[in-house]
């Protein structure tokens, strides 16, 4: 019964990820690339420093081509609900407490439940109000935190900056310093309080 309803529902967002453009490094990614068109609605200025690419200009895509199925309850695991606001769940009593989750994307516009990177060169990079940095690696979904635990409380001090690198470089830069650790609650499909999209690693180009 559960199983069944597993591949039930795998296979509805499968089909939903189909019709949305998910046909992994499908057309619209090799496109986004192309310099020819001006870049005018990324919000981070500063773009992509290392990558060069308009990760935010191309419409949703699945990059991977895979997706995980929804949880709401029961079990979870540390690849759950990609592109998911993690703590908004979490903190609701269930699973692990965290400090900072959230989801790396190869591009700026991808579905909810869409793996996200797997690249091992891959790091996110919370810097917090004193200056600590927080390097976190994205798992097998994507997914990365930053856990407390009540036994060895990490103690991180809001407000703190993030970025992105890949073999070391920095690739996306949050300039702003937010008071959420909850990532995925603005780096939403399309963006929600003025991001810009997901949090993005762009491929090399
Ligand atoms: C809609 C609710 C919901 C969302 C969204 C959600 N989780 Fe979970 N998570 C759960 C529940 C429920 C559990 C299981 C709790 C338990 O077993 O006590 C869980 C458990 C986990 C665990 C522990 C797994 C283990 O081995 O014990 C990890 C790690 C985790 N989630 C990571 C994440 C990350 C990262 C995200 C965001 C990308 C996320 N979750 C989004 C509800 C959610
Ligand atoms: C309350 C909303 C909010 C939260 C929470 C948030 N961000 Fe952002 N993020 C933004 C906004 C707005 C921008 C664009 C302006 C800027 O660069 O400050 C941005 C830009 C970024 C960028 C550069 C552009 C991109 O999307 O790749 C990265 C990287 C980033 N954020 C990482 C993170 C990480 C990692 C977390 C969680 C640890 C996080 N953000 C949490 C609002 C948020």
């Amino acid at each position: 019964m559960k199983l069944l309803q597993f591949f039930a529902f795998s296979g509805a967002i499968l089909a939903f990820a189909g019709m949305a453009g998910c046909y992994g490094l499908g057309g619209e990614v090799a496109s986004d690339g192309a310099p020819a068109t001006p870049n005018t609605d990324a919000p981070d200025a500063g773009g992509s420093p290392g990558a060069g690419v308009d990760v935010f200009g191309g419409a949703t895509t699945c990059t991977s081509g895979q997706s995980q199925p929804n949880i709401t309850t029961g079990d979870g695991y540390a690849g759950m609900d990609p592109g998911q606001a993690c703590i908004s769940c979490h903190s609701q009593g269930e699973g692990p407490s965290f400090i900072l989750a959230g989801t790396v994307y190869p591009t700026g516009h991808e579905p909810d439940n869409c793996n996200g990177v797997t690249a091992s060169d891959i790091k996110v990079v919370a810097t917090d109000f004193t200056g600590k940095e927080f390097p976190m690696t994205p798992n097998s979904s994507g997914n990365f935190f930053l856990q407390n635990s009540r036994r060895t409380p990490v103690s991180f001090a809001f407000p703190y900056t993030a970025r992105v690198e890949r073999g070391g470089k920095v690739v996306e830069q949050m300039g702003g310093a937010q008071k959420s650790g909850d990532c995925n609650s603005c780096h939403t499909e399309k963006g929600a309080n003025s991001a810009p999209g997901r949090i993005a690693a762009p491929l090399p180009p």
